[in-house]
């Protein structure tokens, strides 16, 4: 069974991504992390699965530590334009759509949904820009009383 066709223009993000990556907000220390990340095309449907890993990098004590964990659903919102969804081990639930231009992909959530305990996260934005086996992302957040800008920046390759 071949790539659900309503998922077709999504289909360059399909594969295991390794890389490293940077992480900035005002109120914290900047940090750096190694990253995996997978999407799997199930045969059949209308979807991607997305996994992803981290781990602390760089000359920090605590090198090689995991870090942030994530999970979550690609999906097709019509021709140009993407749906996904993703749940933070963190106590945050993120609902997104955008657009995929190319092998580009621009997401902003529609809704972030926290538990009663979780930081305070109002939106988020993830950039995605894959060229060949080069995968390069940013993601913006508004959490914690600060304005939206930038918590992540990394640069991932197919493995
Ligand atoms: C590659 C993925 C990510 C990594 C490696 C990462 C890493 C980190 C680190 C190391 C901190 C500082 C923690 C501390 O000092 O206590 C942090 C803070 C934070 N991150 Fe991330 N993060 C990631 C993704 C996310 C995502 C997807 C969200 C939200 C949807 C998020 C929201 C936050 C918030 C709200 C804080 C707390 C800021 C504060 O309390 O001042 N992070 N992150």
């Amino acid at each position: 069974m071949t790539t659900h066709p309503d998922i077709a223009q999504l289909s360059f993000l399909v594969g295991t991504w390794e890389g490293e990556g940077v992480g900035i907000y005002p109120t914290i220390d900047d940090f750096s992390y190694r990253e995996e990340i997978a999407f799997v095309a199930p045969p059949g449907k209308p979807f991607l699965k997305y996994t992803q890993m981290t781990w602390r990098a760089g000359d920090h004590p605590d090198a090689g530590a995991p870090l942030h964990t994530e999970a979550g659903f690609f999906r097709s919102g019509g021709t140009g334009r993407a749906e996904a969804t993703m749940a933070q081990p963190t106590g945050i639930v993120e609902v997104y759509e955008g657009t995929v231009e190319g092998t580009s992909l621009r997401l902003r959530t529609i809704t972030v949904e926290r538990t009663s305990t979780a930081k305070e996260v109002l939106s988020v934005e993830r950039n995605i820009d894959v060229d060949g086996d080069d995968l390069s992302y940013e993601m913006w957040m508004g959490a914690v009383g600060q304005p939206h800008q930038l918590h992540l920046k990394a640069k991932l390759r197919r493995s």
